[in-house]
């Protein structure tokens, strides 16, 4: 019995190389659009439906949140419910655990309510920067105290609006800017000069919000309309393709896999992965588009056996793979030749130093790897790294599950040195890889 999914114990996994993946697979919910769907379901006249919603730690934290906040949500035998409400302050602080999207959401959607609303985390969301959310909320007339890291406390209130640029590309905090600028008086802009995923855009206009998006020259520009109430809508959840793109590059490197999963979101702020491994020389192909609702399309993805070879990652793609580039540092050291990836900053500051953790833990696989300011730069073995190490996940779920991948790729087997936190994004990760035909074990 895989011990992995019980959420408190800190076990470890070992990936053991050999055979090859097969068969048909569902990968769960979306987190970015679970989280927005629990949140603007709580701020809506009325009651959402949530089908699909990803039930990972993450989220489930939003859950608890939006609960403490004066929302009621129930889960029955056809999904979650979300009766939404005017927000108060909560009893006592609300733990965000290792949720960042949890955090930052939360933190602007409070500042347009008459509350005190104090956020903490776990030991790692505790170390990530939330200076970034609260400067423009702000200026747009929150009080915050603490920081610049959590714990902190948001004063909320009347806000008045904000022309805001996004200077990190980073749409936790685009989003937070919009949550709050739900409630405020005034024009509320956000300006991107490189996109970030936009779920909060699409899934505020199917809650009936008007909201402008306008690419130009000089980058996006979104605005909020005058229409700025929530009424409740029906959200249907659709597979995260950032939890698809481990079995999915598992298949590429296995010899003789073949894997198709389905109904995979598709929003092309989120599909630098997929453009790299094509460029890569994977064989990989998408099915029909299929509207999902809220704005949203899916596809299923095919994925066969490949020998990649090193490709040039642009910086302006970074946005679109943020949360993919653990895999991708493992399909570059499996592939022929030398990848560079660009524009990496914001991975120092995820879950953990990423780019530090992918590092060590190549190098440890005997891959040589280095970093150069905010580049990464990956000498492909051409096929099985040597693997054989621990690697120290540093609490990080993706990192976790990218060096899993390369265990199963590699000569010899790799453990990492904790597993639970896997369930913050992809609860089963472990049983859906075996169940394909991976080893992987408690270690
Ligand atoms: C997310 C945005 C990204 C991403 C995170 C989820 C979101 O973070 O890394 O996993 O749901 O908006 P940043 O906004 O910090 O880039």
């Amino acid at each position: 019995m895989l011990r992995q999914g019980s959420g408190s114990s800190l076990i470890g996994l070992c990936a053991s190389p050999g055979g090859s993946l097969f068969g048909e697979l569902t990968v769960p919910g979306d987190k970015s659009i679970s989280h927005r769907a629990l949140i603007l379901g709580a701020m809506a006249r009325g009651r959402t439906r949530v089908e699909g919603l990803l039930e990972s730690a993450d989220v489930l934290h939003t859950a608890a949140a939006v609960r403490a906040l004066g929302a009621s949500v129930r889960k029955d035998a056809n999904g979650w419910e979300v009766e939404g409400a005017t927000w108060r302050t909560p009893d006592g602080p609300i733990d965000c655990g290792n949720a960042g999207t949890c955090v930052r959401l939360l933190m602007g959607a409070t500042a347009g309510y008459p509350l005190t609303a104090a956020f903490t985390g776990d030991e790692s969301l505790s170390r990530r920067p939330m200076e970034r959310v609260a400067a423009p909320l702000r200026l747009m007339g929150a009080r915050i105290e603490g920081g610049p890291t959590l714990p902190m406390t948001v004063g909320g209130g009347a806000l008045w609006g904000l022309h805001f640029v996004n200077e990190a590309a980073s749409a936790q905090v685009k989003s937070a800017v919009l949550l709050a600028g739900l409630r405020a008086e005034g024009e509320v802009e956000v300006l991107e000069l490189r996109p970030s995923r936009d779920h909060s855009e699409r899934m505020l206009r199917s809650f009936g919000v008007d909201v402008d998006v306008r690419p130009g020259p000089n980058g996006t520009r979104v605005r909020l309309g005058a229409r700025r109430e929530l009424t409740a809508t029906d959200v249907r959840v659709p597979s995260d393709f950032s939890s698809a793109a481990f079995p999915l590059v598992a298949a590429l490197l296995l010899e003789g896999s073949s894997v198709r999963i389905r109904s995979v979101l598709t929003n092309p702020f989120r599909w630098g992965l997929f453009d790299t491994l094509a460029e890569m020389g994977a064989a990989i192909s998408v099915g029909e588009r299929r509207p999902t609702g809220g704005g949203e399309e899916v596809v299923d993805i095919d994925a066969r056996s490949s020998a990649l070879r090193g490709v040039e990652v642009p910086a302006d793609r970074a946005p679109s793979m943020i949360d993919e580039y653990p895999i991708l540092a493992v399909a570059a050291a499996c592939a022929e030749g030398t990848t560079t990836m660009r524009g990496l900053g914001e991975l120092r500051v995820k879950e953990s130093d990423r780019l530090t953790a992918i590092v060590t833990g190549l190098r440890a696989c005997g891959v040589e790897a280095a970093i150069d300011g905010d580049t990464l730069v990956v000498e492909g073995c051409g096929g099985p790294p040597a693997g054989g190490a621990r690697i120290d996940t540093h609490g990080d779920h993706r990192i976790a599950m990218a060096f899993l991948v390369l265990g199963l790729a590699a000569q010899r087997p790799v453990t990492v040195d904790r597993a639970e936190m896997i369930e913050t994004s992809f609860p089963g990760f472990a049983a859906l890889m075996r169940r394909l035909g991976a080893a992987i074990e408690p270690a």
